[in-house]
């Protein structure tokens, strides 16, 4: 039985995979997703660029073009924009439990596997699934991060090391510490507005490739500055 993500339809270059299984023999273009031999990728949609690192593990999340999660880190029930770059050791909404309820241990929703049950609690996975996290585009998540449960991080934010996330993170701000708070914005807010309106994360490859050097040699508000 496929997923709940296996509805959706693809954009060109996005990819779904039910239970990715990996296949040593399977020739693959650069642009494809890039998923490491030991990751779970399960009922996700994965675009063009991306790359999954080894024992990372993927439920239920939609990751844009571009984007990648490198070693030992968690996503589930999350849309991730483009261009994002999230460090090792990460967690993307890890399951809350049921804080209210006699019982805090899995056994009353993964019932099945305890044989304490004949179905596991649909309802309880539905509570996580509607507490979906949200992280724009070129969002950078350090290392050892936790993204809460119901956040929402705009587009050009950091997330610091070791930071956990439990409001939602404007667009181009950094934030630290536990709970994260935030730092400082990385732009004025002319250049956050300049950077929103080029949506640079929009280009298609062959513009990236072309606006390449000043990515390289221009700090944002001269790129904006060029580019509106
Ligand atoms: C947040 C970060 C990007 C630095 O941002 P910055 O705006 O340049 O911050 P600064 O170094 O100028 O520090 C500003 C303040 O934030 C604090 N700070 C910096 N990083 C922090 C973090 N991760 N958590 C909590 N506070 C942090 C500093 O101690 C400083 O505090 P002060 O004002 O009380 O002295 C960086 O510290 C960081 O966490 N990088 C992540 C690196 C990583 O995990 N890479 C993984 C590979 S992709």
């Amino acid at each position: 039985m496929s997923g709940l993500l296996a509805a959706r339809a693809l954009p060109p270059g996005y990819e779904y995979f039910d239970h990715h299984v990996h296949d040593p023999a399977a020739t693959r273009a650069p642009s494809q997703p890039a998923i490491a031999p030991e990751a779970h990728v399960r009922d996700c949609i994965l675009g063009p660029w991306t790359r999954v690192g080894g024992r990372t593990s993927l439920m239920e999340t939609e990751m844009g073009a571009y984007s990648y999660i490198v070693t030992d880190s968690s996503s589930a029930y999350a849309t991730i924009g483009k261009f994002c770059s999230i460090a090792r050791d990460t967690r993307i909404n890890p399951g809350n439990h049921p804080t209210w309820k006699a019982a805090l241990h899995h056994f009353t929703y993964r019932s099945v596997s305890y044989e304490l049950g004949e179905a596991d609690d649909a309802d309880f996975f539905q509570w996580r699934r509607d507490d979906h996290v949200h992280i724009g585009h070129d969002v950078w998540i350090g290392h050892g991060a936790t993204v809460l449960a119901g956040v929402s991080v705009g587009t050009g934010a950091v997330i610091g090391a070791g930071a956990v996330v439990s409001k939602d993170v404007a667009p181009f701000t950094i934030v630290g510490g536990v709970p994260s708070k935030p730092i400082r914005e990385r732009f004025p807010k002319a250049v956050q507005d300049g950077l929103l309106a080029l949506a640079w994360w929009d280009w298609p490859h062959e513009r990236l490739a072309e606006a390449l050097p000043d990515f390289r040699a221009l700090d944002a508000d001269a790129f904006v500055a060029k580019y509106s």
